[in-house]
């Protein structure tokens, strides 16, 4: 009889080596699947791993693929997860997810395993995609499951001959990829205490920053970033060399009071150098190009898609809806922005479209003005007409104003 197979989302970390065993313990074949989005580390080390551990491997660079057609629509759409949060590890769950999906119809699978717990945002994400890519597939979560604790992990780990990471002494919990470095548990679970320098990896710290600040200039075309220094780039290396040179100067470290899906405030500490610069480099030329109504809507939008992304909702109508608006509106977010970074701030120093709004004659204050300021009293006329109407109607009815307040003190 052949037996049941399981995809695993498998990074190499304990808890989804201890996953591979204990999968294999309740009578299913696992197939390890690792999916490339930047994060640090050896993939060849990985596959050679869950090999080890008796499961079949698969490694999959999906660095452009996440780039491209998961970042890309997030930055166009300037999303930001309460305001502060770049949603990178939001962001690539749903392609792990795409990928594991893809892998199980492959092979057969008829189960897809992830290493999460029952506490976080990530098991709602790949659950939730599963159920939208492929229903018929059954998501069996380990970690949700076990309740072993940390330490009953590492024994029944040592017990099967499980390798444990030798760093298995941080008491940090962290996901990284191409869009940023995501850190939780230990001293962080105290709100009141500010992170310990320890828990960064990509930054400098602001106060060791360098004295001189430093300069970037992001070309955007059709509200993707292509250049950086004048040098055209491809996606993914640019994301790459920008984290490098933000994070130097100590910009993009999020310390944020997070409102999880599962109703848990929690407390999180990103570092999203890249993400950081991007974010406002391309806000700052949509400013500059686009009219006010669209900028207005959106701010609705970059709050409302933040919001799906990281609710898991990746793989919905909505998204893709929101996709579309925001992609119609990209078409003039062409041109550069140049960026000042200096000991942990980023700050948009000057901007240039040719599709750019900016009109000297019409903004200055010196020669060369050409805004009729005398047909501004007319407009004020009709623009105030509402108020003037609304003030009028108020002072013409004294008595039934009085009747409402009587009324009222009567209760
Ligand atoms: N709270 C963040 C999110 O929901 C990051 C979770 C990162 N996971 C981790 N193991 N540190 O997107």
């Amino acid at each position: 009889m052949t037996r049941d197979k399981v995809v695993l989302a498998y990074s190499g970390g304990l808890d989804t080596s201890v996953a591979i065993r204990w999968l294999q313990d309740r009578g299913l074949d696992v197939v390890a699947l690792t999916v490339d989005v930047g994060q640090p580390g050896s993939l060849g080390a990985i596959k050679e791993k869950a090999h080890r551990l008796g499961a079949k491997a698969y490694v999959v660079d999906a660095r452009r693929e996440f780039a491209e057609q998961y970042v890309l629509p997030a930055l166009a759409a300037n999303a930001m997860y309460e305001g502060q949060y770049p949603l990178s590890t939001a962001l690539a769950r749903p392609l792990i997810g795409k990928h594991l999906v893809a892998v199980a119809q492959r092979e057969g699978a008829s189960f897809i395993a992830h290493g999460c717990t029952g506490k976080g945002n990530d098991q709602v994400r790949f659950d939730l995609c599963t159920t939208a890519l492929a229903p018929d597939l059954t998501v069996i979560a380990p970690a949700r499951e076990w309740g072993m604790t940390r330490e009953e992990e590492i024994a029944y780990a040592k017990e099967r001959g499980i390798p444990v990471p030798v760093d298995d002494g941080s008491p940090y919990s962290t996901d990284e990829n191409l869009w940023g470095r995501s850190i939780e548990c230990g001293v962080l679970e105290d709100p009141r205490i500010e992170p310990p320098e320890e828990v960064y990896a990509w930054t400098t710290s602001p106060a060791a920053a360098p004295d001189e600040p430093g300069n970037v200039t992001v070309r955007f075309e059709g509200g993707k970033p292509t250049s950086l220094q004048g040098k055209p780039m491809d996606f993914v290396d640019l994301i790459a060399t920008l984290s490098e040179l933000a994070g130097r100067h100590g910009v993009g470290r999020i310390d944020h009071v997070e409102s999880r899906v599962v109703g848990i405030k929690s407390r999180e500490v990103y570092e999203c150098p890249a993400a950081t610069v991007l974010v406002k480099a391309h806000q700052a030329l949509e400013a500059l190009v686009l009219p006010r109504d669209v900028l207005e809507f959106q701010r609705i939008v970059a709050s409302r898609y933040a919001g799906l992304v990281y609710d898991g909702l990746w793989f919905t109508p909505l998204r893709e809806a929101l996709d579309a608006f925001v992609s119609s509106t990209q078409d003039r977010v062409t041109g550069d922005v140049s960026v000042k970074l200096f000991k942990g701030t980023a700050t948009v120093v000057g901007r240039a479209s040719p599709y750019s709004l900016y009109d000297h004659a019409l903004a200055t204050y010196s020669q060369g003005d050409r805004f009729r300021q005398s047909m501004a009293e007319g407009f004020i006329y009709v623009w105030g007409l509402p108020a003037r109407t609304w003030a009028a109607a108020g002072a013409k009815a004294p008595a039934s104003t009085k009747l409402v307040k009587a009324a009222k003190r009567a209760k």
